[in-house]
């Protein structure tokens, strides 16, 4: 018997919780709750690719009492992590493992279907959005916090110097849409999802982008910056390229010039190089929230089992 291939996310639990306070200040959020989506009712909210929990546990202190949450995820180890984090609240949150590729059956209707981070890994993600959409009640909401990646690439500044000579953009671009075309996966999803809520009939449909610009300050406190640095290193910033002939040789292979590929590696190399702790930075990641509401005519293609 051949043992079951561990799933990629299964160990990707300390990626997730160093990184996610990089995207939003929390009074963003409330602004969201409060004013943009005016949510003064209890909601049944489900969360699609929901991880540890991260959206239920930042949300549900924001909605009203008497909320529900409802994370599916295929990670059973991520969600281990989340019934350890709701464990000890007083919030009504239940956990479904399941494959959003595969078949999934949900018996009920929510107000509330979000996503954080999720359809960028999937590679037929408006599949997906159309039966997330399925799965609302009429006059309820599908709500997407997904990257534009081009546009967060745009959104580094180390130090004072030209921001081209560590993240050329032009070449970024063209790796990205490079892997979209061969994988369906794409990391510059955000911008596209108001015309795929459009495409489906979701209707009212908006989209902002988060707040929040990362400062690491050289003058600020040892821990505060030891804190932000070792996030942003999570998040791949900064990163060392590697190897530089196996380095190369991907980019190659990914449809880059020998001269684009070699400049990669020296902007990378030189990023890496110039990103220390007590160097200043900002990052602003720009995450995409894009939002609509279901009207009366059914979405095609459902979660829902009846
Ligand atoms: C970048 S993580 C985001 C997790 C969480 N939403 C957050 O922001 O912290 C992507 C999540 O999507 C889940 N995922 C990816 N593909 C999936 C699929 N086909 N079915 C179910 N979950 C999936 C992964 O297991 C992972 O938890």
């Amino acid at each position: 018997m051949t043992a079951e291939k561990k799933w990629v996310w299964d160990d990707r639990y300390d990626y997730l919780r160093d990184t996610r306070d990089l995207y939003y200040n929390e009074d963003y959020l409330e602004f969201l709750v409060r004013i943009v989506w005016k949510l003064d009712r209890p909601v049944d909210m489900i969360d699609f690719g929901c991880g540890y929990g991260y959206l239920g546990l930042k949300l549900l202190p924001l909605l009203p009492e008497g909320s529900t949450y409802t994370g599916i995820d295929r990670s059973g180890e991520l969600l281990k992590r989340a019934r350890d984090a709701f464990q000890g609240t007083s919030y009504r949150a239940e956990f479904v493992e399941a494959d959003l590729e595969g078949e999934v059956e949900l018996d009920r209707r929510y107000d509330l279907a979000v996503c954080h981070a999720l359809l960028l890994h999937l590679p037929d993600p408006v599949r997906t959005l159309g039966r997330m959409a399925g799965c609302v009640r009429e006059g309820g909401r599908v709500i997407c916090f997904e990257p534009h990646w081009i546009g967060g690439m745009a959104g580094h500044q180390s130090g004072e110097g030209d921001a081209s000579e560590v993240v050329p953009l032009g070449v970024l671009q063209k790796l990205y849409e490079d892997g979209r075309q061969r994988t369906g996966r794409d990391g510059n999803i955000g911008l596209k999802l108001p015309a795929y809520f459009s495409r489906l009939g979701l209707r009212s449909v908006e989209c902002r982008v988060s707040d929040k610009v990362n400062f690491l300050d050289p003058r600020s406190g040892e821990r505060e910056r030891q804190e932000l640095f070792h996030a942003l290193k999570q998040e791949g910033v900064g990163t060392m390229p590697g190897e530089r002939g196996d380095f190369v040789q991907g980019l190659l292979d990914r449809g880059l010039s020998l001269r684009e590929a070699e400049a990669q590696y020296e902007a990378e190399r030189l990023y890496a190089e110039r990103f220390q702790v007590d160097s200043p930075l900002a990052y602003a990641p720009g995450m995409k929230i894009t939002f609509g509401t279901v009207g009366p005519q059914r979405i095609e293609g459902s979660f829902l089992k009846f």
